[in-house]
C-alpha cells in the first residue's frame, strides 16, 4: 500500500504543476517502500537524491509560474521551499556521513510536509495563477 494516495483535492488545475506533484508523491512512496523492505542502502540513497533533485526542479518551475502570473506572496512561498530543501540537504549529509539512519519517520515527515504544502501553500496561488494572463497564454499554447 502506498504511503500517499493521490486524491482529487490535491489537484491545483495547472497541468505542469499537477504532473510534478504526482511525480513527487511517487518518489516519496518509493522511498517509503524501500525503507520498509530493507533493501540495501544504495537504493535508498539513489531515491533520496532523486527526491532532492526533483524537488528543486519542481520548486523552480513553480516559482517561475508564480512570478510570471504576478503572485504577490511569492517571497514567503519561496522561503518555505528553501527551508524544505535545506532540511533535505542536511538530512542527506547526516545520512551519508553515517550519523543517522534513514528511517520510516523520514518518509512520514516528507509525506506530511508535501501534502500540507500542496493543500495549503500551493492552493493559495491557484486562484491567482488560473486567473492570470500567463495562464491564458500558456494554456492556449499548450
Ligand atoms: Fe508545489
Ligand atoms: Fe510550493
Amino acid at each position: 500500500m502506498p504511503l500517499i494516495d493521490w486524491t482529487e483535492r490535491m489537484n491545483i488545475g495547472i497541468e505542469e504543476i499537477d504532473v510534478q506533484h504526482k511525480k513527487l508523491v511517487d518518489i516519496i512512496n518509493q522511498l517509503h517502500d524501500s525503507l520498509k523492505s530493507n533493501t540495501f542502502k544504495e537504493e535508498l540513497k539513489i531515491i533520496f537524491t532523486e527526491l532532492i533533485d526533483y524537488t528543486k526542479y519542481h520548486f523552480s518551475t513553480e516559482e517561475k509560474i508564480m512570478e510570471e502570473a504576478g503572485y504577490e506572496d511569492l517571497e514567503p512561498h519561496k522561503k518555505q521551499h528553501q527551508k524544505f530543501v535545506n532540511k533535505l540537504l542536511r538530512m542527506k549529509d547526516r545520512c551519508y556521513l553515517g550519523k543517522e539512519e534513514i528511517s520510516v519517520e523520514l518518509s512520514s515527515f516528507l509525506s506530511s510536509w508535501m501534502i500540507g504544502h500542496i493543500l495549503r501553500s500551493d492552493k493559495e496561488y491557484q486562484e491567482v495563477v488560473l486567473a492570470s494572463e500567463w495562464y491564458k497564454t500558456h494554456s492556449k499554447s499548450a
